[in-house]
């Protein structure tokens, strides 16, 4: 076992089946339309550091272990976010608040995939300088904020960040932050009161209706072409006209849903309804 590696290991096409089935039967969680390539190489990896050589072998273990089991739903949905992430579509995004914010009672906006709560947040910290630029306009923000790992909404939800990580400068963040220890910052609680978390997975749950603005970034990597393609004709209803749609920087917008949002801004991957 100790030179075991994931390349040595393998699961098989049958066996990452079997798993899939255990998850949607124990979890409700629907992982068919997932690209297997990208499952099976999270799979490999618990596998790997469970230190268990056979996908058989696995799937007993997890069934018998609770411990693993989280672990290996935790590798299947990846976390990885940061705060403004791909820095130069943000100024993008504050224009499009403030323009929506002159011309709305309110500004319905949804982080679709949220993670662990660095994208909602930042969304909030913009509505924050707009509506301190103009103190005098009556504007309004609604920002909805969705997931379906527990963890990450939880950890979202409790706003504790830790400093190291906070990638935002020294006089930003004692703006939107409390000092919690020594190590984590607190987002302060009227940015956190500004966004409303909750568990919705994006396959089958209903959706949000009548947004401005969606970012759903970083997400649909990881499905096939078919789902994308359903999710990106929900949000699809899910706007209003005009609508925004806004998409990881490596994410294009599947052929049979072109259609649908006129292109604003190419190297963004910023759509509106059209
Ligand atoms: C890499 S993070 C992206 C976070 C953030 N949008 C960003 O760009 O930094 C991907 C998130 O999608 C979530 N996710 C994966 N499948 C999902 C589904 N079916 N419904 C809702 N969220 C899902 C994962 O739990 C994870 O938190």
């Amino acid at each position: 076992l100790k030179k075991l590696s994931n390349m040595e290991m393998e699961v098989s096409d049958e066996e990452l089946q079997l798993l899939i089935e255990k998850i949607a039967l124990d979890h409700n969680w629907d992982l068919s339309q997932y690209k297997p390539k990208t499952l099976k190489r999270r799979i490999l990896t618990r596998m790997h550091l469970a230190k268990i050589n056979s996908a058989d072998r696995y799937y007993e273990y997890i069934t018998e272990n609770k411990a693993e089991y989280v672990k290996l739903l935790n590798a299947l949905t990846v976390n990885y976010t940061y705060w403004f992430r791909d820095t130069s579509v943000w100024s993008e995004v504050l224009n499009i608040m403030a323009e929506k914010a002159f011309n709305n009672e309110e500004v319905r906006i949804w982080s679709a995939g949220c993670s662990t709560g660095q994208e909602p947040y930042s969304l909030a910290i913009l509505a924050r300088k707009i509506l301190d630029k103009y103190p005098d306009r009556d504007l309004k923000f609604r920002i909805y904020a969705s997931d379906i790992d527990d963890v990450a909404l939880e950890k979202a939800k409790n706003g504790l960040f830790s400093k190291q990580f906070v990638n935002i400068d020294e006089q930003e963040r004692g703006e939107y932050f409390d000092d919690f220890d020594e190590d984590n910052l607190k987002i302060k609680k009227e940015i956190q009161d500004m966004v409303e978390f909750r568990k919705l997975n994006l396959t089958k749950d209903n959706y949000y209706r009548n947004l401005d603005i969606i970012l759903c970034r970083n997400v649909m990597i990881y499905f096939s072409k078919e789902l994308q393609t359903d999710i990106l004709q929900n949000f699809y209803y899910s706007l209003k006209k005009e609508g925004f749609l806004i998409n990881g920087k490596t994410e294009v917008l599947p052929m049979k849903v072109q259609h649908l949002y006129d292109v604003v801004n190419l190297q963004e991957h910023i759509f509106k309804k059209l």
